[in-house]
């Protein structure tokens, strides 16, 4: 196990970056950088033990200081969507950023995956590497209230997983729901319609045109939505409007670390497990990728080349008192975890 760390360039206003990379005993290597705690980039054997890079994104950092969706990013103060930016806590009305039409999304316009995090650990033990990064949200940034003490650590183990744990503490009553962001593509390349994907959800909850939930949670018997056995994405993609969208409301719920979610990819023989302490998962399937964006090696992004599984609370839970809370409190601890499981068949 090793755990190093190399610079990565610096922001334009001269802020030094630099690049943490963790690499276990069977030579998956996960490489993190503390600009927006994004996972740059992700290897895996694939069935014959040929490592393939599973994600989208940049080969340097200038790629990450450009527009774009998001790319393994850690998202935050509240990750996907508010419905017309603002909420009501103890009687106080918070405006947000509307950057999403009337919508506020993934935190703003200067989001947690625009900010430098601070490097708090980065080691590595015989069954484990580790990078720890921490960022301080003030009080009123981006709308939100309360000073948020948060950070993330990766951690990556000896058996293959990759674990994201989310911690946070705030002084002043706010909202919070931490993801990652990361774009997969299991065969390292081309369109993601060919992966089988399975849910463990029986429920999604449904949205209306602008992706802001109803309040109802329906049911995906005998619908597209349906992932409860393993399907391929693209068999019935082009029967949901626009693409796969979505949150799903996780069978577990229960706040304990259980399977979501588990893809498998037919030519590389890679599977991808997820587990999560949350309630939800959004399932996004790269849609308004459009070619635009030139990224690793080389590659062209087009739609459909990468899939997100977004561990996560419901969108707008803010504005739903129906959805399972997110409100953080003064005194209290945030703290989730998700883990990703690799292997082969
Ligand atoms: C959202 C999409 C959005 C994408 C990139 C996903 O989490 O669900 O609607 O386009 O992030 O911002």
């Amino acid at each position: 196990m090793s755990a190093q760390k190399e610079p990565f360039g610096q922001t334009t206003d001269g802020r030094q970056i630099d690049l943490y990379t963790l690499t276990n005993t069977n030579g998956l290597r996960a490489r993190i950088t503390n600009y927006g705690a994004i996972l740059v980039s992700l290897e895996v054997p694939d069935r014959d033990g040929n490592l393939g890079d599973i994600t989208l994104g940049f080969d340097a950092l200038d790629g990450y200081l450009g527009e774009h969706p998001y790319f393994g990013a850690t998202v935050g103060r509240y990750a996907n969507r508010i419905g017309k930016a603002r909420f009501v806590l103890n009687g106080v009305e918070y405006k947000l950023a509307a950057n999403n039409d009337e919508n506020h999304l993934h935190g703003g316009v200067k989001g947690f995956d625009k900010v430098v995090w601070k490097l708090e650990d980065l080691k590595s033990e015989s069954n484990k590497a580790v990078v720890k990064l921490s960022y301080i949200s003030e009080d009123g940034e981006e709308g939100y209230p309360g000073n948020l003490a948060c950070s993330v650590t990766y951690t990556l183990t000896k058996d293959d997983e990759l674990q994201f744990s989310y911690e946070a503490q705030t002084d002043k009553t706010t909202v919070i729901n931490l993801t990652n962001h990361s774009y997969w593509n299991l065969a390292g390349q081309g369109d993601i319609l060919g992966h089988e994907l399975t849910l463990n959800a029986e429920k999604y909850t449904v949205v209306d045109a602008g992706l802001i939930p109803t309040g109802e949670n329906q049911s995906v018997k005998d619908t597209p939505m349906d992932f409860t056995l393993p399907m391929s994405i693209g068999s019935r993609i082009e029967q949901v409007e626009g693409g796969y969208d979505h949150n799903y409301v996780l069978n577990s719920g229960d706040g304990s670390l259980a399977l979501a979610a588990k893809v498998y990819e037919p030519t590389s023989g890679r599977v991808m497990e997820i587990y999560t302490t949350e309630p939800g998962i959004q399932f996004y399937t790269g849609n308004f990728l459009d070619g635009s964006l030139t990224g690793k090696a080389g590659k062209i992004y087009n739609k459909h080349y990468g899939f997100c599984l977004e561990t996560q609370h419901f969108p707008d839970s803010p504005n739903k008192p129906e959805f399972p809370p997110v409100v953080l409190l003064p005194g209290q601890k945030y703290s989730t975890e998700t883990a990703h499981k690799f292997y082969t068949r």
